[in-house]
């Protein structure tokens, strides 16, 4: 057999950075053996969209020779707006004869075309007082999928598994957290262009969307206001986050950035809240990059009113200690709840 190794590596590719990783899932518990991360070339991206790929299978080249794992699978997350995942409910039926009514059901509910993406769907409550089936419908389009497949097989890697990158947060919150069955509470990845947010209701994730807009909202409106390059405002910005000097206006820009940032958040807490009636988020995680901005979770758990705090995906996934210190780990843990989720997939896992 060609990839006799039936364990994945976790592939995150994402606008900002691409992350590998190299979990050891054991019943015992979950071990970071091997992590790398690199940016993503700026000319592979516009708009929020893979556009080239060569460079960023050269970038994965290098993380795979960084990671140095035995492993040839790897599971990899998709994201962005070619990607729609969708409660819906249907009758109670035979399961035989879900997928066509899912299907019918996903002509009206998909903004594309049906015969351009691939549908799949997960029964969240087959419960037996209930007349319905609650699913969680999701649909991608083939030509993203392609995207991610080709990067990974031209990287000379087996496209083994492939996920969705909010599927793989809430994997990873799950294995970090406990959760009661009746606890709401919402998960937000900051990316540099995209915002992963999901609502777990227990442990069932009952709300997942991609929002656009990310860490780069804050480096363009520096850019702007201070008439300086896409680098040199990213830069500043950092800066700015490891409490350097830099000019009164900086702070300002990212004072009123905060407000555009948690004004989408809220657009779309609302649109969870109004569509899901009787349901109510009461806390919520935070992650990614762009979540490293400074007084962005304090500004937040005011303007959504209710708890905000970073999420630790080292709560409970132990690091192999030969190999990282606590040092680095606290460097990479807000980059590395996707990749972590993404990871703990194995083959023969569906
Ligand atoms: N210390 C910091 N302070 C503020 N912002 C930061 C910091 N470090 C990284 N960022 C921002 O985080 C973003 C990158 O985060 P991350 O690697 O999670 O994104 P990504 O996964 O590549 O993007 P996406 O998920 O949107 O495709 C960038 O916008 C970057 O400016
Ligand atoms: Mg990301």
């Amino acid at each position: 057999m060609l990839f006799r190794n039936k364990k994945v590596l976790g592939l995150d590719i994402g606008t900002s950075s691409i992350k590998l990783v190299e979990l050891d899932v054991k019943k015992t518990g979950v071990v970071l053996n091997r992590f790398a991360m690199l940016q993503t070339p700026d000319i592979s991206m516009a708009g929020g969209e893979i556009v080239d790929l060569q460079p960023i299978v050269s970038v994965v080249q290098r993380l795979i020779q960084e990671v140095k794992s035995n492993r040839k699978n790897a599971c990899v997350g998709l994201w962005g707006s070619s990607v729609i995942v969708k409660k819906i409910s249907i009758p109670k039926m035979d399961l035989k004869l879900v997928p066509d009514q899912v299907r019918w059901e996903a002509e009206q509910y998909i903004p594309f075309d049906i015969s351009d993406v691939n549908l799949d769907y997960s029964i969240l409550d087959s419960s037996k007082e209930s007349d319905v089936l609650e699913l969680l419908l999701v649909a991608a389009r083939h030509e993203q999928i392609l995207k991610f497949v080709e990067i990974t097989e031209s990287s000379g890697l087996n496209c083994s598994h492939l996920d969705i990158n909010g599927f793989a947060l809430a994997n990873c919150f799950l294995k970090n957290y406990s959760v009661q069955s009746e606890d709401v509470v919402a998960v937000l990845n900051i990316g540099a262009q995209y915002t992963n947010f999901i609502v777990l209701k227990g442990k069932n994730l009952i709300f997942c969307r991609d929002i656009p807009v990310g860490g780069v909202i804050y480096t363009a409106d520096v850019q702007k206001t201070m008439g300086i390059s896409l680098p040199e405002a990213e830069s500043l910005k950092l800066s700015a986050s490891s409490q350097e000097a830099v000019p009164e206006e900086v702070a300002q820009v990212i004072q009123s950035s905060h407000e555009i940032f948690c004004d989408e958040i809220q657009g779309s807490l609302d649109f969870f809240h109004n569509t899901t009636p009787g349901t109510t988020v009461s806390k919520c995680y935070v992650t990614g990059g762009g979540s490293r901005t400074p007084g962005l979770i304090e500004y937040m758990s005011q303007a959504l009113q209710m708890p905000c705090e970073p999420l630790n995906p080292f709560a409970k996934i132990k690091y192999n200690e030969k190999v990282f210190n606590s040092e680095y780990i606290d460097q990479i843990s807000d980059f590395a709840p996707v990749v972590l989720g993404l990871g703990l997939r194995s083959v023969g896992d569906e």
